[in-house]
């Protein structure tokens, strides 16, 4: 079913959803536009790598009479006993939380295991008894690993070249295995790299996009890491959105209990995507024209090419991607350009 169609669906008769990570990039764009359509919303974040002022900027957002339809819990996802309250009366569950970066796992791969593997057993486990429709978690292209081919097709994975990818694979055993034991329904969704508002700008381990944005808009020098020829699938976070919101009422039995990739299907080398950033910003700051990019060492863990095939989301789930990285891109500036004019000094993007 097409996306226009499932909205107008659940907005007239709304359901419960739990959205775990709800306080960071995804989870907080997934509540805005579950709220804008009339759901009830609970959240869990343990406000790790999540802040409370993405759930502010979600408020604003979406109008008070649509923010009390949302619940926050502080919890962490590794203490089971304490979570399970938020899955009371669940229909459908977004499971986002998760340490996200690849560098990260590899400085401490106990700490990503510890949230990623254990923290997303928990939550399935707590999914199972409290009895939800549906447990739709977010997968990752890491699981692909050294798999030569490209574009990525779901049934064709290499292998995992980091600890944050072995999490992301379990977690698609997980799930397996829970549907076959315990008749569990989810489906998992191996996103590419995503990018769009309120994903975090700062801190070691920040993603490129909003990273390399922020420096230009202090006008610093962003580096590429390697060559600048790695190149990436860059998915515009409504479409992420979209992918979820589908997932978690689509009917066909052949896509239940499957994983699929979600991405814009298109490829862009880094050389590419800092040109985009860089014309994307002129208008606004035509100082970065004069900024070229540096180029440093090639990171471990990291895969050199990277490119989704999303036939299997477009046939089973109805996802038809609407934004391409450079139409994401002037919506994305358009948001960071705004949080830097309104707090006058750099970006208001700390928690
Ligand atoms: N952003 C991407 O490009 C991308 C790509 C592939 C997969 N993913 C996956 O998508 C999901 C969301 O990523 P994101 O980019 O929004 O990252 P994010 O760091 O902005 O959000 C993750 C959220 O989970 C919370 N969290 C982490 N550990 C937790 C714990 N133990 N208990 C409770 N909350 C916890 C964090 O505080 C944060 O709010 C993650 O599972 C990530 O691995 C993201």
């Amino acid at each position: 079913m097409k996306i226009n169609r499932v909205e107008s669906e659940l907005a007239s008769s709304p359901k419960k959803w739990l959205i775990t990570g709800v306080a960071g990039f995804i989870g907080s764009n997934l509540l805005e536009r579950l709220l804008k359509l009339g759901q009830h919303v609970t959240g869990i974040d343990n406000l790790s790598t999540g802040y409370m002022h993405n759930l502010q900027d979600v408020r604003q957002q979406v109008g008070e009479e649509n923010w009390s339809r949302f619940v926050f819990h502080q919890e962490d996802i590794r203490d089971l006993d304490r979570c399970r309250k938020a899955f009371e009366g669940v229909d459908y569950v977004l499971h986002e939380a998760a340490l996200g970066s690849v560098p990260n796992s590899i400085a401490d791969p106990i700490r990503t295991d510890q949230s990623n593997v254990s923290g997303f057993l928990n939550m399935l486990v707590a999914a199972r008894d409290s009895g939800v429709k549906r447990f739709v978690y977010a997968s990752s292209s890491a699981v692909y690993g050294d798999s030569p081919g490209l574009p990525k097709v779901e049934k064709e994975i290499g292998n995992p070249l980091s600890p944050y990818a072995v999490s992301k694979y379990v977690n698609e055993l997980y799930a397996h295995v829970f549907a076959s034991n315990y008749g569990t329904q989810s489906i998992g969704l191996r996103y590419f790299n995503v990018f769009g508002k309120r994903q975090d700008p700062n801190g070691a381990y920040a993603a490129v996009i909003p990273k390399w944005i922020q420096l230009l808009l202090d006008l610093k020098t962003p580096v590429i890491y390697g060559d600048g020829a790695t190149s990436r699938d860059f998915c515009y976070i409504e479409d992420v959105v979209q992918a979820n919101i589908l997932a978690a009422v689509v009917k066909k039995k052949e896509a239940v209990n499957q994983v699929f990739n979600v991405a814009a299907g298109e490829r862009t080398t880094l050389t590419e995507l800092f040109s985009l950033i860089r014309s994307s910003l002129a208008p606004h700051v035509p100082e970065v024209l004069a900024i070229d990019p540096e180029f440093g060492e090639f990171r471990p863990g990291d895969v050199r090419h990277s490119l989704a095939d999303i036939c299997k989301s477009q046939e089973l789930l109805g996802y038809a991607p609407r934004y391409v990285p450079r139409t994401g891109m002037v919506e994305c500036i358009t948001w960071y350009i705004s949080k830097h004019r309104s707090s006058g000094d750099g970006l208001a993007l700390t928690g």
